[in-house]
């Protein structure tokens, strides 16, 4: 497999104006890419951090069985109105995905709420909690601890991830290799895909991180 992708920065759906400021979507080429890669029709294809549903939505378009779990309700809501099988969404918190019954997965695509190194709250907690850097890997990595016990044997996750680039005030933060790293303790990692990407929205993701490409993550359920 190609180890760099080129994709239009495409988001096609459309959203309700309320997440507008906060879209932090995923573009659907990159989800398509990546499940017609390594799924078939009638797959279950999961994201524990499902946000506005992209990866949900299109797998469900490409006729996999979407599965997601989203800590917040407004955006559970709305995918959960977006999706057929309705129920395949949870509202909750991935730190305690080991509790919800979740089916055995064929393939997992997320793109993890990310943490810049100076921080001091916690992401996975809606920054509802006090937590360092270091709390945050070491929760991720305990999130896909207790995935691998869901995943089929030989099941791909794909975990998107950039780098953020330092700023005036705040250092940069390595966060696709500090990601790679911490959840190589719980998968095993194969290699990273970097996508680019070309067309409209480019100059936009490369304002918000400094880049204009992102690291997809490869690990192998062991
Ligand atoms: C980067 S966004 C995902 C975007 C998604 N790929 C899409 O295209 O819409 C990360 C999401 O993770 C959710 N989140 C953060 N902490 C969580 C947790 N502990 N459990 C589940 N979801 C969580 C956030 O609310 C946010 O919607």
């Amino acid at each position: 497999m190609q180890t760099y992708i080129v994709l239009p920065y495409e988001k096609h759906r459309q959203i309700p104006d309320e997440f507008h400021d906060d879209d932090n979507r995923t573009p659907e080429s990159l989800v398509e890419f990546f499940i017609s890669q390594f799924t078939q029709p009638g797959d279950i294809v999961f994201d524990p951090f499902a946000g506005l549903g992209t990866t949900l939505l299109v797998a469900e378009e490409m006729s996999r069985v979407p599965f997601g779990i989203e800590a917040d309700e407004q955006r559970y809501e709305y995918v959960r109105s977006q999706l057929t099988m309705k129920d395949n969404i949870i509202l909750g918190d991935s730190r305690n995905l080991d509790k919800f019954n979740l089916p055995r997965i064929d393939f997992v695509f997320t793109s993890p709420i990310f943490m810049r190194c100076d921080e001091t709250e916690n992401p996975l907690s809606g920054f509802r909690e006090p937590g360092t850097y270091q709390d945050y890997l070491d929760q991720l990595q305990d999130i896909f601890r207790k995935l691998r016990g869901s995943l089929k044997p030989g099941a791909k996750v794909i975990v998107e991830a950039f780098n953020l680039g330092a700023t005036s005030k705040r250092p940069m933060t390595l966060l696709a290799w500090d990601v790679a790293r911490a959840l190589s303790g719980a998968l095993k990692f194969e290699k990273e895909i970097i996508a680019c990407w070309e067309g409209t929205g480019r100059t936009d993701t490369q304002h918000i991180y400094g880049y204009n490409h992102s690291y997809c993550l490869m690990f192998d359920s062991k």
